[in-house]
């Protein structure tokens, strides 16, 4: 696909994201030659800088030095919640435009706190900058999450949005979506005939969707508090991937027909009518290796008597004819064992056991495991006639992992994700329709943990898998799987 020459301009730019993540991506997609001919980047941000000073900053930030990337970065110092200033940005991009030898194409990137998007969006509108100057020409605009903080407050957003851009210039970013690995759940379903006439509740038990996470909120406290685990992972990340894992077979690999199917898997989503369906839990400080680590309280911006949760695990069910009673288990959480994202598909057991099983009885479902992060991967567990006298069964792993592949490198999300916006691929990107209804699914459960003491609060210790009432929700199945680093193994003695 073509991408177009056009100015990235990034607000926010002297912050983390443009550092750690957006420029080293960008670093990469020049060594890959994926960027257009004529192609530069305005910083902008209210830190006094100048190009070479932005630089060199950036440079000494990235892991692998910037060498391609670096001549074509320039900064702009502007307060961006001044209206007025907005007139200095015009004019700075359209000298940047002139001397790159470009017209008008743009992508703006809100790389700032959420509650500066309409002053931006606003400014950006306030000097024409979000109108394409002429015929096939285009502005577009990247804004990162949190969208919103609960179903109303995402309305509005989308309303303001909406009142400067088409939804057609707005790429809503989920980077989860932008995993490899996250994109392979759809292949594996749809490249493939062997699966999908499985794929439904005739034969899947249940799935159980993980994104564990190994360290704490570390200085990221003071947002954390404002959000916790349901709305900083679970109403973006995990409903993205449930939605890939439970959609339709869309007719075609279009934007729109992926994300037409997505929203459909969301309308179906049962109302959780059971409180006790959600289970929210804190860290508490505790041993590990030998060393103390403090509990989410302790943490450097968290209050003392702090009630967000780092720890969210539910049980979600998709009332259309395909996943009708089929629980969907979720959970994900700070200071876990181990830092793993995986999808796991629960396949029922036979309808009649002829062998002995040496192994425990969930053994005996088949079991396919979607490896988003680390070991990416997949894994199918199912049963052999172990050796020997009789018939015996045990539960054997076919596993693929990609780094197998050998030099076949995984793309960041961030590179992925930038040069599809580049190229004006929406499908990784979250539509309006689709945001708001993981909303409305997750909204009354926020507003009950908000306004009822009664609802528990648990706490499990840092480095172990959540609390009991977490365990308790997958147990009539036979409990959570036990992930470890490594794809292939599970179970509690494998290395984390
Ligand atoms: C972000 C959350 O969206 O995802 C973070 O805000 C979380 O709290 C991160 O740590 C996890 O992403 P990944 O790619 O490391 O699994």
């Amino acid at each position: 696909m073509k991408t177009d020459n056009h100015i990235l301009v990034i607000f926010g730019a002297s912050g983390d994201l443009a550092e750690k993540k957006l420029v080293p991506a960008l670093e990469r997609l020049a060594e890959a030659k994926f960027l257009p001919e004529r192609f530069a980047v305005l910083g902008v941000g209210r830190t006094p800088l100048t190009d070479d000073s932005f630089r060199e900053k950036l440079n000494a930030a990235a892991d692998n030095k910037l060498s391609r990337i670096l001549p074509a970065l320039h900064y702009l110092t502007m307060d961006t919640g001044d209206i007025s200033a907005y007139g200095g940005l015009k004019t700075a991009l359209d000298a940047l435009a002139k001397k790159i030898g470009i017209d008008c194409n743009c992508i703006f990137y809100l790389s700032i706190p959420p509650s500066w998007y309409t002053t931006v969006v606003k400014g950006i509108a306030s000097v024409g900058l979000n109108f394409n100057c002429k015929e096939g020409a285009w502005k577009r605009i990247v804004v990162e999450k949190p969208f919103g903080y609960d179903l109303t407050s995402a309305k509005l957003l989308n309303r303001e949005l909406l009142s400067y851009f088409s939804e057609e210039q707005i790429y809503r970013i989920d980077h989860y979506l932008g995993k490899e690995t996250v994109q392979n759940i759809l292949v594996t379903r749809f490249g493939n005939a062997i699966f999908e006439p499985v794929w439904n509740r005739n034969f899947i038990e249940r799935v159980e969707i993980t994104a564990a996470e190994q360290t704490g909120v570390g200085n990221r406290g003071g947002y954390y508090e404002g959000a916790g685990a349901l709305r900083d992972m679970v109403q973006n990340h995990l409903m993205q991937v449930a939605a890939l894992a439970a959609m339709e077979a869309p007719s075609s690999a279009s934007d729109s027909a992926i994300r037409n199917e997505s929203l459909r898997v969301f309308q179906a989503l049962r109302p959780i009518a059971d409180i006790d369906q959600v289970v929210r839990a804190q860290y508490t400080g505790a041993m590990i290796a030998g060393k103390h680590v403090p509990g989410y309280r302790e943490e450097h911006g968290v209050a003392r008597d702090s009630r967000t949760e780092t720890f969210a695990a539910m049980t979600m069910y998709i009332d259309n004819w395909r996943w009708h009673d089929v629980p969907f288990f979720l959970r994900t959480g700070k200071r876990l064992p181990s830092r793993v994202s995986e999808v796991v598909i629960y396949f029922k057991p036979v309808p009649h056991k002829l062998f002995n099983s040496i192994a425990h009885v969930s053994d005996m479902n088949n079991r396919l495991i979607m490896r988003i992060q680390p070991d990416e991967g997949l894994l199918l567990k199912y049963a052999m006639k172990t050796p020997g006298a009789g018939f015996t069964a045990q539960t054997v792993n076919m596993d693929f992992h990609y780094s197998d592949l050998g030099g076949a490198e995984l793309p960041e999300a961030y590179e992925r994700l930038l040069l599809d916006c580049m190229q004006g691929d929406q499908t990784l990107y979250l539509r309006a329709d689709a945001l708001e209804a993981t909303w409305a699914y997750i909204t009354p459960v926020l507003d009950r943990w908000g306004n009822d003491p009664a609802v528990k609060m648990y706490g499990y210790p840092a480095g172990t898998w959540g609390p009991p009432a977490a365990e308790e929700l997958a147990n009539s199945y036979g409990g959570w799987r036990q992930p470890c680093r490594n794809l292939s193994n599970d179970g509690t003695f494998c290395e984390l």
